[in-house]
């Protein structure tokens, strides 16, 4: 039986350095991946990650760099020096075609390397405020966006599950999506705005699926991640 690989990565939303190493214990064999991001790495750095990365699962770090080509590359030849180095590092897809080029030779495989397309916090408005071409919405410049970091040899991206599709049909099955917004059924929304269940997302074509509160929340984490994984 071919071996099927755990697609939940756990987002570890907590600055306290004790209950993020906890929660990685306890999640060791129940989840594929952990992401730390920039509220942690800032207050924690290298020693906190080191610490999280230990534990053995694969790690994300989610610190969405956007600069420009040459510091960019350079930032993430520093970030990808650790010790024990993340498997999934990420850019902003707005960062445009030359750092995203630049991005993607500097890590030259070394992890998987995906692009931020629009924030999930932003709707069609505050991009029409942000100088964006209002005739399109949000899922279409995602999609956009999507294709720009493929074309620049991005391996894949982060979106919401309500642009699954539109970014599937426009890059094809190899393009790894990274999908916030997972809700199981019966959990509380919460601030999230479009979410979908982790069995929905999965067959809308989700590779990775980041959920925070649903499993860092629950009574007993290993159990909520258990749960869901056999939910799908
Ligand atoms: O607790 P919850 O499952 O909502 O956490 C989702 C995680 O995914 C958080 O770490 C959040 O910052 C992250 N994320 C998101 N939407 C994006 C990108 C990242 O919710 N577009």
């Amino acid at each position: 039986m071919p071996e099927i690989k755990n697609p939940i990565c756990v987002a570890i939303d907590t600055p306290d350095l004790e209950r993020a190493s906890f929660l990685a214990q306890s999640l060791k064999g129940y989840v594929g991946y952990l992401k730390v991001g920039m509220e942690f790495f800032y207050a924690h750095g290298q020693a906190g990650y080191m610490e999280m990365a230990r534990h053995g699962v694969p790690m994300f770090l989610d610190l969405k760099l956007h600069d420009i080509p040459n510091t960019v590359a350079n930032g993430l030849n520093a970030l990808m020096q650790l010790e024990i180095a993340p498997a999934i590092i990420n850019v902003h897809a707005t960062g445009g075609p030359a750092m995203l080029k630049a991005a993607s030779d500097a890590i030259d495989g070394r992890a998987k390397l995906i692009a931020v397309t629009i924030l999930t916090s932003l709707d069609d408005d505050d991009l029409k405020a942000a100088g964006f071409n209002p005739q399109l919405n949000t899922c279409a410049h995602a999609t956009n966006l999507a294709k720009l970091a493929q074309t620049n040899g991005i391996d894949g991206i982060v979106c919401s599950p309500h642009d699954l599709q539109s970014i599937r049909s426009a890059c094809g099955k190899d393009f790894l999506t990274v999908v916030p917004g997972i809700r199981p059924q019966g959990v509380d929304v919460q601030d999230q705005k479009r979410v979908a269940t982790p069995k929905s997302a999965i067959e809308n074509g989700a590779d990775i699926l980041v959920i925070g509160r649903a499993i860092t929340g629950a009574d007993n984490a290993a159990v909520a991640a258990q749960r869901i994984l056999e939910s799908l």
